[in-house]
Formats: structure tokens, C-alpha cells, sequence
């Protein structure tokens, strides 16, 4: 199978390069460098790939950034998606878009479930769930949304790494301690196994 990674130099594009199966033919779109800026480069890059399936792990990511930066999260985040998951329905192309855990407000007293209603509070995750709002409507079946959070992986930086940082510079930190993680049930289960 053919594969397309958008955003190959991110956290995740780096981890799934990294350890992509040998069944998988993965191509990124460094060669040439796709611009989500840019509905030309876009078209190209897939047109001259034409894979079978686009993972897109590309993203405006800087959270506080993108209220300064609206137009642009958006542009990203929300319009070459859109542009994207036209392409794919043209070319019959399935997506996997990576999607994120802004889109909720973060306000739930317990795990959230696919089908809880978002409520994105920030600029970031607004310009997310547009995104996927377009994958639906224009693939339906054809793509799949992942939803993840708090990324870490020894490319880029993350929590972890500024919290290393943070260590040996400060006596003393200040950090948020409201956040939980829970696993789904079978990944529970299948934990509680081994
Ligand atoms: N990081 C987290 O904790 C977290 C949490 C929840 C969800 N997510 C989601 O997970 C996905 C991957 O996140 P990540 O942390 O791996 O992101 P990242 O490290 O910030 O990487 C983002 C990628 O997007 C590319 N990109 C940005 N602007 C672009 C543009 N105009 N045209 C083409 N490519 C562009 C970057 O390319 P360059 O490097 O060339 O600029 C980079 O490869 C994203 O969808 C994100 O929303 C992340």
C-alpha cells in the first residue's frame, strides 16, 4: 500500500516514519515540500503522489500562537484539509487525519466519548474541528479521525521535554494538575492482561 505522510517532520510524522511496517510504501511530502498555505502545492503533491491512503499528521500546533495567528491556524487546521479531503474524494484516496482533544472544553467529568458534543474553546481548537467537520461532510466513510492528546516523542518539543528543561533550571515549578487520562475499555483491558 501507498502511503502519503503530511507533516513527516513533526512529532508524529517522525515517530510514524520511523516505524512504519515493511508492507507500508511511505512517502512524505518533503519532496517537493507541500504548503498548506497553498491550494497549487497542495494539488501537487498529492496529484503527483497519488497514493491509496494520506495520513495527515500536518498542523498548526502553537496553541497560545494561534489566537495572535487566526487566519493562519485556520488556513491550516481547517481550509487544506478541506482541500485535502477533496482530493481524496475525487482521486479515491482514504485519510487519516489526526485530530485533537481541543475540540472538547476540557469541562467533563468524565472520559470523553466520540460522540460527546465539542465545544472548543480556543482559537487552536476551533481551527481543529473545522477540520474534521470538513472531513466528514466531504469523506463520510472514506476517512478516519483520530483524536489525540498531549504528544511526546524525542523529535520536537513537548511537555515532557520543557518539564526536563524546566528541572534544572528552577528550584520549584508551577504546573497544572487537572488533567487525566483513561484508557478505552479494551485498551484497559488488554493492559490489565499483561
Ligand atoms: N502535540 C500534541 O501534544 C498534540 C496533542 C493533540 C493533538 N495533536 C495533533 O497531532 C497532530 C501532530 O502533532 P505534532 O505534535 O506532531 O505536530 P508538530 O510537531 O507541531 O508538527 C506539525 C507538522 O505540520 C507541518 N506544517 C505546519 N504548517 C505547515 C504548512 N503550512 N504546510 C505544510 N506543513 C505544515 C510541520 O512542517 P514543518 O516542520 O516543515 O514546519 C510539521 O511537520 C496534529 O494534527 C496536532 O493537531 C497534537
Amino acid at each position: 500500500m501507498k502511503v502519503l505522510l503530511l507533516g513527516s517532520n513533526g512529532q508524529l510524522g517522525w515517530e510514524l516514519q520511523r516505524t512504519r511496517p515493511d508492507n507500508i510504501t511511505l512517502t512524505t511530502s518533503d519532496f517537493p515540500k507541500i504548503n498548506f498555505c497553498n491550494t497549487g502545492s497542495i494539488n501537487q503533491c498529492i496529484n503527483s503522489t497519488r497514493p491509496d491512503c494520506i495520513i495527515n499528521a500536518a498542523a498548526y500546533t502553537a496553541v497560545d500562537k494561534a489566537e495572535q495567528e487566526k487566519d493562519l491556524a485556520y488556513r491550516i487546521n481547517h481550509k487544506a484539509v478541506l482541500e485535502i479531503a477533496e482530493l481524496c474524494r475525487k482521486n479515491t484516496i482514504s485519510l487519516i487525519h489526526i485530530s485533537t482533544d481541543f475540540i472538547f472544553n476540557g469541562r467533563n467529568f468524565k472520559p470523553y466519548q466520540p460522540d460527546d458534543t465539542p465545544d472548543p474553546e480556543s482559537v487552536y481548537g476551533k481551527s481543529k474541528l473545522k477540520g474534521e467537520q470538513a472531513v466528514r461532510k466531504i469523506l463520510d466513510d472514506q476517512a478516519l479521525i483520530i483524536r489525540t492528546a498531549w504528544l511526546y516523542s524525542a523529535h520536537g518539543n513537548n511537555f515532557v521535554k520543557t518539564m526536563l528543561k524546566l528541572m534544572k533550571e528552577k528550584q520549584n515549578l508551577s504546573i497544572i494538575d487537572e488533567r487525566h487520562m483513561a484508557l478505552p475499555k479494551p485498551y484497559g483491558q488488554l493492559l490489565k492482561k499483561t
